[in-house]
C-alpha cells in the first residue's frame, strides 16, 4: 500500500476549551437527527421558485406566509420551512428526539443553563406537535420535537424523481466565534466529533459533529457568529449534483453557484454550494461515510493542507468564508453577531506564500501559486 501523508486519525477529538460552558447536571435530550430548518425569506414567491422549481423539493403544504418542503425519501411533514419575513435569517435549527419524554429533558437541560426556553404543545409550525424551542448558550435558535405528521415517503415514486433529485436533509452548518467552546457544549448535548480542522498552534477552525451515523448533523465553523453557514440536502449520486449545475446553467442561473462542484477532503463527500434569492447558502452533498460504531475514529486535518476543503486542491472563494445568514431569537429579532478573535481560516490559508501545501515540506508549483491571487481566490 502506498504511504499517504493525509490527516491525523485518533480515537478522541483533541479539542479542549479554555472558556467552557458548565456541563448541566440534567441529562441532555436523546437527539436522533437534524430534521428541518425554518428559514425566514424576504420574497416568498422567489424563494419558492428556487427551492421548488429549480431544486425540485416537494411541497407538503403551503399558505400565504409559508411553504413546507420535504425531500423525496422523507416521511415527516417537512425538512425546510420558508416563512415570509422582513429580515432574511434562520428561525430554527430543528432536531427530532427519540420519544415525547425527551422534551422534558430538553426543558430541564436548557433551563439549568439559564437559557430562554419555550414549549408549545401545538407546535411552532404546521405538521409538528409538542415542541421545545430555546436560544442556546451559543446564541442559536434550536428546536426539539418528536410528535410529527407522517406523509408519503416518495422514495419509490420515480415518476416524480428528476435528474437533480434531493433525497434527504443531511446537515446544518453553524458559524460560531469560539469553536472549542461550541464543541464542548455540543458534546454535553450528546454530539460526537467526526472530523475537525486545526493547526499546530492549537487553534481549531471547524468541527463536524453527529448524532445519526453519518459524518454530521451539524458542523461548527469558526467565524463571526452566531450565524448559519448552510443547510445541506443529499442526493443519491454525484451525477445528480452535475445535473443541478447543468439545470442552473440552462436557466441562466449560474450565478447561484458559489463553490464547486467538487470533492471535500473533510467528510469525503461530493459537494456543491448554492446561494438562494436571499443569499442563504444551500449545500448539495452526497456519499460521505458511515460513523455508527462507538469507536469511530476522529479525523483531524491541518489547516494548511489545501486538500482539506477540496480534495482536488481547488481554491475556496472568499465569500464562502465570510458570508453567512443571521439567526433569530425566540421573539424573531436578529441575534447580535460577535466577532471571532481567533485567527480566521481564510487568513491562514493563502496559498501563494507557502502556508498551504499539497505534500508536506514542498511549496506549491510556481505556476499554481498565482491562482490564489487571481480572481481573489484563497
Ligand atoms: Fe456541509
Amino acid at each position: 500500500m502506498t504511504e499517504s501523508t493525509g490527516p491525523v486519525v485518533s480515537s478522541d477529538a483533541p479539542i479542549t476549551s479554555s472558556d467552557p460552558i458548565p456541563t448541566p447536571l440534567a441529562s441532555p435530550p436523546d437527539i436522533l437527527r437534524c430534521a428541518y430548518m425554518e428559514l425566514v425569506v424576504t420574497d416568498l414567491p422567489a424563494s419558492r421558485r428556487f427551492y421548488v422549481d429549480v431544486l425540485d423539493l416537494v411541497v407538503t403544504e403551503e399558505d400565504e406566509d409559508a411553504v413546507y418542503l420535504r425531500s423525496l425519501e422523507e416521511f415527516i411533514h417537512h425538512n425546510l420551512v420558508l416563512r415570509r419575513g422582513p429580515v432574511a435569517a434562520v428561525a430554527a435549527f430543528s432536531f427530532r428526539v427519540r420519544s415525547p419524554e425527551e422534551l422534558d429533558k430538553a426543558v430541564a437541560f436548557y433551563t439549568e443553563l439559564g437559557c430562554r426556553v419555550e414549549r408549545r404543545k401545538e407546535g411552532f409550525t404546521q405538521g409538528i406537535g409538542d415542541s421545545v424551542r430555546v436560544t442556546d448558550p451559543l446564541g442559536f435558535p434550536y428546536e426539539f420535537f418528536y410528535d410529527v405528521e407522517h406523509v408519503e415517503r416518495l422514495a419509490w415514486r420515480y415518476d416524480l424523481h428528476t435528474p437533480a433529485a434531493l433525497v434527504r436533509l443531511d446537515h446544518f452548518n453553524q458559524v460560531t466565534p469560539d469553536v472549542p467552546r461550541a464543541v464542548k457544549f455540543m458534546e454535553d448535548l450528546g454530539f460526537r466529533v467526526t472530523e475537525d480542522i486545526q493547526d499546530q498552534e492549537g487553534t481549531t477552525y471547524a468541527a463536524w459533529m453527529r448524532r445519526k451515523p453519518t459524518v454530521h448533523d451539524t458542523a461548527m465553523t469558526g467565524g463571526d457568529g452566531p450565524r448559519m453557514h448552510h443547510v445541506a440536502f443529499a442526493t443519491h449520486e454525484k451525477h445528480n449534483i452535475i445535473a443541478i449545475c447543468d439545470k442552473l446553467g440552462a436557466l441562466r442561473l449560474s450565478d447561484r453557484i458559489e463553490r464547486g462542484p467538487g470533492r471535500h477532503g473533510v467528510s469525503n463527500a461530493f459537494y456543491l454550494y448554492l446561494r438562494d434569492p436571499d443569499g442563504h447558502r444551500v449545500e448539495i452533498y452526497t456519499q460521505d461515510y458511515y460513523t455508527g460504531d462507538p469507536d469511530n475514529p476522529v479525523v483531524t486535518w491541518d489547516v494548511h493542507d489545501n486538500q482539506r476543503r477540496d480534495w482536488w486542491g481547488n481554491p475556496v472563494v472568499p465569500s464562502w468564508y465570510t458570508d453567512a445568514s443571521l439567526v433569530l431569537d425566540l421573539d424573531g429579532n436578529p441575534q447580535p453577531v460577535v466577532a471571532r478573535t481567533d485567527v480566521s481560516e481564510m487568513a491562514v490559508t493563502i496559498g501563494a506564500d507557502g502556508f498551504s501545501y499539497t505534500r508536506t515540506g514542498e511549496e506549491l508549483p510556481e505556476w499554481k501559486q498565482g491562482e490564489h491571487k487571481l480572481g481573489h481566490q484563497l
